[in-house]
């Protein structure tokens, strides 16, 4: 199986485990990094909406925590009718892990639909102080 094929069965599998109660509305990530490793995660929705958080945030968090800080690929699944984009949030912390190389995949049930940069979906972001 290829790394893309992967991707996307990680994060659509994981996508089944989000704990989204409140917008019923599920999200898989799924990472490929630097070292060729795999990790992913879903959205975990919260009484307090607030304190929700994003399914790429769960991937990166698992990514950290598995020893790795680079990002080759990222792969965001959602079954929805509409491609989703990530929020200005998750493409902050996105970039904080992606080089220029790092490819966003973004893909629903018929696969992936699209492929970005962080520059493309972060323009003139906030780099280093
Ligand atoms: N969500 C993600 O997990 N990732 C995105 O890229 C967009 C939105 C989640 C947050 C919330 O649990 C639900 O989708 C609806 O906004």
């Amino acid at each position: 199986m290829n790394n893309l094929q992967k991707l996307f069965d990680l994060a659509k599998s994981v996508s089944a485990n989000a704990y989204a109660p409140y917008s019923n509305f599920h999200v898989g990530a799924a990472i490929l990094s630097d070292s060729q490793k795999f990790y992913c995660g879903c959205n975990v929705e919260n009484v307090s909406f607030p304190v929700g958080t994003c399914a790429e945030s769960g991937a990166i968090a698992t990514m950290i925590a598995g020893g790795d800080k680079k990002i080759k690929e990222i792969l965001i699944y959602a079954s929805s009718k509409d491609l989703i984009f990530p929020c200005g949030a998750c493409r902050q912390r996105i970039a904080e892990f992606s080089s220029k190389e790092t490819l966003i995949h973004l893909a629903d049930d018929s696969g992936i639909k699209q492929t970005l940069t962080i520059e493309e979906l972060l323009p003139y972001s906030f780099k280093e102080f």
